[in-house]
């Protein structure tokens, strides 16, 4: 038996792309699920799929990631229907592209308030319900293989995802004492609908500096995701990853490259000279408190002086 039997899970847009692949997959674990969407449609389809594989039906939640008294009611409409809640996946997220030096108010806004907002709307909705259950549980953020890598496109979603990131490489620091699982997720391109988030822009974030969307130029840059991972595929790299207690998942392999270069290019950059003792101490000091954290010690700033 799976060790995620009869665990509940939320999952943030849940019913299309990586949130369904992820859907499958804790369901082929065994876990109960509550998915939030926006959309009936593609609510309506993740359902068939559900009832066709003999699974049972989610518990559907309607939630704007950014509305945080939505987040609020959404955990507790979780605990009301199923009691314990034990697994929070942050998935929801809009792939915006432009020239970050045309960018307005508005798009950082929105980029960062659904990408980066909603992932601390989740954290600080259902930490709480997390927190008071028992036994296995885990926090899941998806942020992007953008969490390390820069580049000229979409310079505010890279943003989004390096902030995903800090903020879940730290939060796993404070989760693993108190026994929760914190797993950060960086996929590449995975076959969703994740290039048309420019069409679905809220109208209170209409004003921005990167131009009317070019329809055309979209749905070709779209033919693109034909070649990326079946989600399906991706959520189950997730879950094998979260039983492995594993603080980062990559789902695609092509990336050596490129973290070759990072390594490289951050050991040239560091000044070529000896640092003095007493700076020495300070940083043993801070790995050794992040190696007690992840051995299961509650760390406080008395344990970094
Ligand atoms: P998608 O566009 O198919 O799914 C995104 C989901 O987020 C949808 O369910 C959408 O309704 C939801 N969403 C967007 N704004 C929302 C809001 N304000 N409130 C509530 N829900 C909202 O795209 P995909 O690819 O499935 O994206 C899922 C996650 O995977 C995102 O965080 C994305 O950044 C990440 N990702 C996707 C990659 C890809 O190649 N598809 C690669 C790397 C990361």
């Amino acid at each position: 038996m799976s060790d995620w039997q009869g665990r509940v899970a939320f999952i943030s847009g849940g019913v299309s792309g990586l949130g369904l692949g992820i859907a499958q997959a804790f369901s082929d674990a065994g876990m109960r699920l509550a998915l939030s969407y926006r959309n009936e449609d593609y609510r309506a389809s993740a359902s068939a799929w559900f009832a066709a594989n003999g699974r049972e039906e989610p518990l559907w939640i309607k939630l704007d990631v950014m509305d945080r008294a939505g987040w609020a009611a959404a955990a507790d409409a979780v605990e009301a229907h199923f009691g314990e809640v034990h697994v929070l996946c942050n998935n929801a997220g809009v792939s915006v592209f432009g020239d970050t030096a045309e960018a307005s108010h508005a798009d950082y806004d929105w980029i960062m308030g659904v990408n980066f907002g909603g992932v601390v709307n989740g954290i600080v909705a259902f930490l709480p319900k997390l927190k008071a259950a028992q036994g296995k549980r885990h926090v899941v953020n998806i942020a992007s293989m953008a969490a390390y890598l820069s580049g000229p496109q979409a310079g505010i979603y890279t943003a989004s995802k390096f902030a995903v990131r800090g903020l879940t490489e730290s939060l796993r620091y404070n989760l693993v004492p108190l026994g929760i699982g914190c797993t950060l997720v960086c996929p590449a391109l995975i076959r969703t609908n994740a290039w048309d988030s420019a069409f679905r822009r809220p109208a209170e974030f209409a004003s921005s500096g990167f131009g009317a969307v070019d329809k055309a130029q979209l749905e070709q840059f779209g033919s693109v995701f034909q070649a990326g991972m079946d989600p399906h595929e991706a959520g189950t790299k997730i879950v094998a990853g979260m039983s492995a207690g594993a603080g980062l998942v990559f789902t695609h392999p092509e990336f050596a490259e490129d973290f070759k270069a990072i390594y490289e290019d951050s050991l040239a950059a560091l000044p070529d000279e000896v640092a003095p003792p007493e700076r020495l101490e300070v940083e043993r000091m801070r790995r050794e408190a992040n190696k007690a954290a992840l051995a299961g010690k509650a760390i406080t700033i008395d344990d970094l002086s």
